[in-house]
């Protein structure tokens, strides 16, 4: 089964959260697709910096979501984002003199994301849903 398939599984309710949740998985499907087509080191490192950069957008605004709605988890949730952008940052680094990325690291970036998603997440949207009604 395609891990970046997405669906329903994926849905927090949250629609702010749930788009750029699909965009996130978009992007790894970019960075997928470079790697597959052996486009190249220089298209990887820019899809790889387009996913630092909305990762970090994205991390930030899951953050202050959490902070807004006093989730008792968000110390534990934020070193698991900080986790994920500095296996990015070493990365990109790694891959900045044009090497293709590994499969190992391909597989690792696309379970983190979706395990993420599909579990840490739904921690607090369970929790923010909770907390609205
Ligand atoms: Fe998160």
């Amino acid at each position: 089964m395609d891990l970046l398939q997405w669906d329903d599984s994926f849905k927090l309710n949250i629609p702010r959260i749930d788009e750029q949740h699909e965009r996130l998985i978009e992007l790894i499907r970019d960075l997928e697709d470079a790697v597959q087509d052996g486009t190249g080191g220089l298209l990887i490192s820019y899809v790889m910096q387009e996913l630092i950069r909305y990762v970090g957008l994205h991390f930030g605004d899951e953050e202050c979501l959490m902070m807004e709605y006093d989730f008792p988890e968000l110390a534990v949730h934020r070193q698991k984002h900080s986790f994920y952008i500095s296996r990015l940052q070493e990365i990109l680094e790694q891959n900045r003199d044009g090497d293709a990325l590994s499969t190992a690291t391909l597989a690792f970036l696309k379970e983190w994301i979706v395990t993420h998603i599909k579990g840490t997440d739904q921690e607090y949207g369970r929790f923010i849903r909770a907390t609205q009604t």
